[in-house]
């Protein structure tokens, strides 16, 4: 089965072309963040617009990369939620028309699901696994017990961990998308230099909480009244430790208690290399099995769209043209 796969959910357009749920013929991204960088964060509207003038071309670019054409497709899978509303219906508008012009069936996709699934793009893993979904719009953790069985675990509270990192980016005038940024200036500091906060949860809950540690950054960078220049890998150091820490510990603790052996990370903070480093020694000291995709696949793209188009499309899924997008859609 061939299956194409579009996301427009926030700033990034993205088409990619799937066979048999396994081989990425083509997964191509248009960044958008040069348009929101001076912005510090995403401006919705400017983001449909750029979905407007990027996604058919984009489309054009996946089909022609994957050495493919229209008629060759089975399906297509589109983001219909959840995410910035305007973005979601530029992606599923354009594909119901094209649906509808190649008389090809199309599924609209729920974008958590699609972020849960994208290890199933590189290697298999038994059920059932924790996922920890970490992005810029979502903190959650799941249990998945197979496709289309996901169990809700817990959720951030406030900030996801993603928009952490960008607010605190923004603070110390990092520019944004702020957590790849963070992850490298980090390396050049000591994780232990500055004792940010830990927000306490209470047992029996997986939930997790960022607001008081960006406080926390924020108080200490106003404090400092000679400047905190020559501190930044030091102050990027620790509050990347304080995150890491917070996702770290309850992933850990809902593997002991809920049980099951193997966890797998998604969303775009999955890229981030000490969030990797900690998981894998902490997960494998405790006999746990750890799985993260290639960061591409963890960030926004077409193929983990596809992959789970083509799990619902297998199922004998077909939307029909009434489907709307839904911004706070749930899994
Ligand atoms: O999954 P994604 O591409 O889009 C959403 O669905 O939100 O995630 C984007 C988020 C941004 O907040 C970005 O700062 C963060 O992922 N991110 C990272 C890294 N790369 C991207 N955060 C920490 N370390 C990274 N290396
Ligand atoms: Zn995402």
């Amino acid at each position: 089965m061939l299956v194409l796969g579009v996301e427009t959910s926030c700033d990034d357009t993205a088409a990619a072309v799937l066979l048999d749920g396994r081989a990425v013929l083509a997964n191509l991204v248009s960044s958008q963040d040069a348009v929101h960088g001076p912005y510090g964060g995403v401006v919705p509207e400017l983001a449909s617009r750029q979905h407007v003038q990027h996604i058919l071309p984009l489309l054009d670019g996946a089909l022609h990369k994957a050495g493919v054409g229209p008629k060759d497709l089975d399906g297509i899978a589109v983001t219909r939620g959840p995410g910035l509303v305007g973005s979601l219906l530029v992606g599923l508008c354009v594909v119901k028309g094209i649906s509808y012009r190649w008389e090809i069936p199309y599924v609209g996709v729920n974008h958590l699901e699609a972020h849960v699934l994208a290890i199933f793009l590189e290697q298999a893993v038994g059920f059932p696994y924790l996922a920890l979904l970490v992005s810029g719009g979502h903190t959650l953790l799941y249990q998945v017990h197979g496709f289309g069985r996901y169990q809700y675990l817990g959720g951030t509270r406030d900030d996801a961990a993603g928009e952490a990192y960008d607010k605190v980016a923004k603070m110390m005038s990092l520019g944004y998308p702020g957590g790849k940024v963070i992850d490298q200036l980090a390396r050049q500091g000591d994780p232990r230099a500055i004792a940010f906060p830990r927000a306490r949860i209470k047992r029996g809950s997986y939930d997790f909480s960022f607001s008081g540690l960006k406080t926390a950054v924020w108080r200490y960078l106003k404090d400092r009244k000679d400047g905190w220049e020559s501190e930044r890998a030091d102050i990027a150091a620790s509050f990347q430790e304080a995150v890491v820490d917070m996702l770290v510990t309850p992933t850990l603790r809902a593997a002991r208690e809920v049980g099951g052996h193997r966890i797998v990370l998604a969303g775009g903070v999955a890229a981030n290399s000490r969030l990797r480093e900690r998981m894998k020694a902490e997960a494998e000291a405790r006999k746990l099995e750890v799985h993260f995709p290639a960061p591409p696949l963890c960030t926004d793209n077409g193929a983990m769209v596809a992959l789970a188009g083509h799990y619902w499309l297998t199922q004998g899924r077909r939307d029909d043209y009434r489907l709307n997008a839904d911004a706070d859609l749930t899994l």
